[in-house]
């Protein structure tokens, strides 16, 4: 653990519908509660604002941060974790489109690293944002038997 200044950006895919956005601002507010020194904020990687970029301007705005770690609150790594959030994040990624299983279809938009505009991303101004400090983009949720659990949960509550 480094005693840098550190924020956190809690990031769900955005979606039109507002389901999204309450869970995720639910877990934004358990994070706070449990950790009132640590600035936290909650954004989506498209469709939705905040996005990336405010969110990290909001935060290091309003503190003086030398690190970001952004929780992407996906289950599974995808496209999205791998090559999109880490283009929109200015981050390394080990990702390569041969990684890619299946038929590639090669359709007119850029899918190349660092490239994280989305044909479903209807912004005209894109807000940019500057941060001289680390950002640390962790892995998604993952496997885990505390979400088994919510899966069993849910089969059991409909049995
Ligand atoms: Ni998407």
């Amino acid at each position: 653990m480094s005693d840098k200044k550190t924020g956190v950006l809690l990031l769900s895919h955005g979606s039109r519908l507002d389901d999204g956005e309450e869970v995720i601002k639910a877990y934004k507010e358990m994070y706070e509660k449990e950790f009132p020194e640590m600035p936290v904020e909650y954004g989506f990687m498209e469709i939705r604002k905040p996005g990336i970029p405010e969110t990290i301007n909001k935060l290091t705005s309003e503190n003086d941060l030398e690190k970001i770690i952004v929780v992407p609150v996906f289950v599974a790594h995808g496209l999205h974790t791998k090559r999109d959030i880490p283009g929109l994040l200015g981050v390394e990624s080990d990702f390569d489109e041969s990684q890619i299983s299946g038929h590639h279809h090669h359709h007119g938009h850029g899918h190349g690293h660092g490239h994280g505009h989305h044909h479903h991303h209807h912004d005209d101004e894109e807000e940019t944002f500057e941060f001289d400090g680390e950002i640390v983009l962790t892995d998604p949720l993952g496997i885990d038997t505390r979400l088994y659990e919510i899966i069993k949960d849910r089969v059991s509550d409909n049995l």
